[in-house]
């Protein structure tokens, strides 16, 4: 196997010839007059899509991506419980708890915010929330236990090997009352109390059920407080390793079930979760949420990461800032300065430490994998725009300040940055456009499908597939990958995975901008 290459870093990049060149290619970009608008309503149909091609467990006749077949059929028998089904979180075969609750709770919100605007695509997007919840579901059914990896990511990933009908030999990590695991379980409260609403009119019995396990999980991990980083720290850690606390994973599941929920029980959980989470600037580190994602070799122990899944903190205070711009919880007034401050951070022009743009203008967080950061901030930016527009207000920011327009604006112009508008010239989604990602990072995409070669490829026989700089066979249509370095340069290859690999939470609230803007664009 090739070892990855150096990471980058997100320092100011040096002052080069192709700086300049690039520099040049926005400007241009921005005079000359804008490229065609985009197909919202083919890149919203392609982005749901990708689901399908993450799915783990036996694949439903209904099944719309072909070349993939049933996988990991056995998972949990080993140890008597049914843990089949769920995606695969990137471009591995593991599934990972963390990230797929986060998953979860983002196509939620997507729906449940931008469903109205989908048209037909939102029965696709209900489906790929149900695929989660019904695996979450699973991983839950025992009281007392969250199940919260299925699959050994050590062994997984010194393979280049495709999702197929292999039993896995486990492990099965769980997290247990105690050992503690309340981030994992604060996120998995969080995904099954937001696929109760989107459930709540669809399917009334399937939303009760999502809604009372919420309520028992999230009990659960409020009574054995820790994180699940510490007790099981030699299973989940480097991958997703929740290093800075489950204060704010308590406080989103308690935030959504507060949203699922009017019932008292449900609310006292959610007042008692204000009061105590501590507002970001008494924060003694800059970013309070780190995410370690080194997918090959594990962590190089000189890098700290600085990803976060999915810009956690500032989706939370913006669910707090909406439920106080809808007038509908005067006492969380305090969150309202963090959000508006935070939304204020991300504006263009305005330097900040956490959130950079690169030269062709995307926003870039350092890190690794940034398209995560790209489309939860302008997730962000739209939901919030919105609640602003229902409340008639902007956020002031200094001597400028905010408008829902402006907000919905540079929402838009990130997505259409990943859609084709960019330095490359070239979409960061896999078959939209005329130029995409031809090597992704990706087992299934890169090997040849169960079809196509039926016999099995060994452990290391998928190297030479890895290493091939051929395109890939399988095209893993809607996948949006990792995407540029902080110069918008895209190398289109393998073993760049920072760059190439796509992820569950990349798509998932592309789904809801898609969404809206199909609908308005
Ligand atoms: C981005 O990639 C290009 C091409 O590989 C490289 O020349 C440039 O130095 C990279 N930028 C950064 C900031 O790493």
């Amino acid at each position: 196997m090739a070892r990855k290459s150096p990471l980058f870093t997100a320092k100011s990049p040096a002052i080069s010839p192709s700086f300049f060149a690039i520099f040049l290619m926005s400007l241009l970009s921005l005079t000359s007059p804008a490229v065609s608008g985009h197909d919202y309503a083919d890149a919203l149909h392609k982005s749901i899509l990708f689901f399908e091609g993450q799915r783990s467990g036996e694949l439903p006749p209904d099944q719309r991506v072909r070349w993939r077949g049933d996988s990991a059929l056995h998972d949990g028998a080993t140890a008597g419980v049914d843990l089949t089904g769920g995606y695969y979180d990137a471009g591995d075969n593991v599934k990972f708890g963390f990230p797929m609750a986060f998953t979860a709770t983002l196509l939620s919100w997507s729906v449940i915010d931008f469903g109205r605007s989908m048209g037909g695509e939102v029965r696709n997007a209900v489906r790929a929330v149900r695929w989660a919840a019904e695996y979450l579901l699973k991983a839950t059914a025992t009281p007392g236990v969250v199940y919260v990896q299925v699959g050994d990511p050590y062994s997984d990933h010194n393979c280049w090997r495709g999702p197929r009908t292999w039993t896995r030999s486990g492990p099965f990590t769980k997290s247990i009352g105690p050992p503690p695991g309340s981030d994992v379980a604060g996120e998995t409260a969080a995904a099954l109390a937001a696929a109760s609403i989107v459930f709540r009119s669809r399917d009334p019995a399937f939303s009760h059920l999502l809604l009372d396990r919420a309520v028992k999980v999230f009990e659960f991990a409020d009574k054995h407080r820790g994180a699940y980083s510490a007790s099981l720290s030699h299973a989940v850690c480097p991958f997703y390793c929740d290093v800075n606390g489950y204060q704010d994973e308590l406080l989103w599941g308690a935030a959504w079930l507060h949203k699922a929920s009017r019932r008292a029980r449900v609310q006292r959980i959610h007042q008692e979760h204000w009061m105590h989470f501590r507002p970001k600037e008494e924060e003694e580190e800059e970013d309070d949420s780190t995410v370690c994602w080194s997918k090959m070799d594990g962590c190089p122990p000189w890098w700290v990461p600085t990803a976060r899944i999915g810009s956690h903190y500032e989706l939370e205070i913006s669910q707090a800032h909406r439920e106080v711009l809808m007038g509908k919880a005067d006492d969380l007034k305090s969150f309202q300065n963090n959000a508006d401050d935070f939304i204020c951070s991300i504006l263009p022009g305005i330097s900040h430490p956490q959130v950079q743009y690169s030269p062709g203008g995307l926003i870039f967080k350092a890190g690794g994998s940034n398209m995560q950061h790209v489309t939860s901030l302008s997730f962000l930016l739209l939901a919030y725009s919105n609640y602003l527009s229902h409340s008639n207000h902007i956020v002031p920011c200094g001597d400028r300040s905010a408008s829902p327009a402006l907000l919905k604006r540079l929402a838009k112009r990130q997505v259409d940055y990943i859609l084709g508008d960019n330095p490359m010239r070239m979409s960061y989604m896999v078959g939209y456009g005329e130029r995409y990602p031809q090597r992704i990072h990706h087992r299934g995409s890169s090997l040849p499908s169960v079809r196509a070669h039926p016999a099995h490829i060994g452990c290391k026989a998928g190297s030479r597939y890895y290493l091939s700089p051929n395109p890939n066979p399988n095209v893993l249509v809607g996948a949006v990958v990792g995407g540029p370095n902080s110069s918008d340069s895209f190398p289109d290859s393998r073993p760049f995975f920072q760059e190439s690999e796509p992820t569950t939470y990349i798509n998932a609230p592309l789904v809801g901008l898609l969404g809206y803007f199909s609908a308005h664009p």
